[in-house]
């Protein structure tokens, strides 16, 4: 397959980097970037599905960002928490389906009860697959998979390298899916341990544009340049026949 339009709507994942850069420019603390940032999200959540988007996810907190000072790692919390209280219900007329991947057994109970109602609530929604990344690191997914897929196989069969790879890929993005385009906010131009599996073939998308500023027109731009870009996943796009291949002699 070398086109890039999928027919079943696009898996869209975003890294919203630049709330803190964001407060701190206006002489705010960093937490009120953080704040600006959820009417951000809800802007990206509203739109996705009129631009052809089915899969919405989002990085709200790395596992990397336990490092954080404890005060943000709580505010940032607290933050999600509102967010799905406050928009439940609206997701759910909007017919959007809450999913939130990564570590549960950290997350403060609070908000782990707020998850846990919200993805119940939304369960039947299906315009959009909203999958908040918290508590996440693609590297321990990608090794918890590994581990479930060790266990999965039979003692007595054989354990391949492909098996591995086809109960790995299953594990970790069996309704979701590859993602097609990895948008990141704020300038810098890294994944930052974020769905390392899934963007094997992703386009990328880099903007200056901090996350609390991000809006629909930037969303459509990025799924524009995306439309426009051709997608080959390895192989070679309309190969014209060639003539036979005549190799010279000292060749052989
Ligand atoms: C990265 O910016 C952002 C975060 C670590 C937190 C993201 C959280 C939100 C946008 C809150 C709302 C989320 C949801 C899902 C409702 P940064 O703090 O690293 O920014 P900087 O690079 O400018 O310091």
């Amino acid at each position: 397959m070398t086109q890039s339009k999928s027919q079943t709507g696009l898996h869209v994942a975003i890294i919203m980097d630049g709330n803190g850069r964001w407060a701190t420019q206006r002489g705010l603390p960093r937490v009120a970037g953080h704040r600006a940032g959820v009417s951000a999200v809800r802007r990206a959540v509203e739109h996705a599905p009129d631009l052809g988007i089915r899969v919405l996810t989002l990085y709200a907190f790395s596992s990397d960002n336990w490092a954080r000072p404890p005060q943000e790692v709580q505010s940032i919390f607290w933050i999600i928490r509102a967010f799905l209280r406050l928009e439940c219900e609206r997701l759910r007329q909007q017919g959007a389906r809450l999913e939130v991947i990564g570590r549960r057994d950290r997350i403060p109970s609070p908000l782990l009860r707020e998850i846990e109602r919200t993805e119940c609530a939304t369960a039947n929604g299906h315009t959009l697959n909203l999958r908040i990344a918290i508590d996440y690191s693609a590297r321990t997914a990608i090794a918890q998979a590994a581990a479930d897929a060790f266990a999965a196989i039979p003692p007595h069969e054989s354990i391949t390298a492909d098996k591995l790879r086809n109960i790995v890929t299953q594990g970790l993005s069996s309704e979701s899916g590859a993602v097609d385009l990895l948008i990141r906010t704020g300038g810098e131009q890294r994944l930052s341990d974020f769905l390392l599996w899934e963007t094997a073939y992703a386009e990328l998308v880099f903007t200056h544009r901090m996350w609390p500023d991000f809006d629909e027109s930037d969303l459509a731009r990025a799924v524009g340049e995306f439309n426009h870009r051709e997608r080959r996943f390895g192989a070679i796009p309309n190969l014209p026949l060639e003539p036979s291949c005549h190799l010279p002699d000292n060749a052989q």
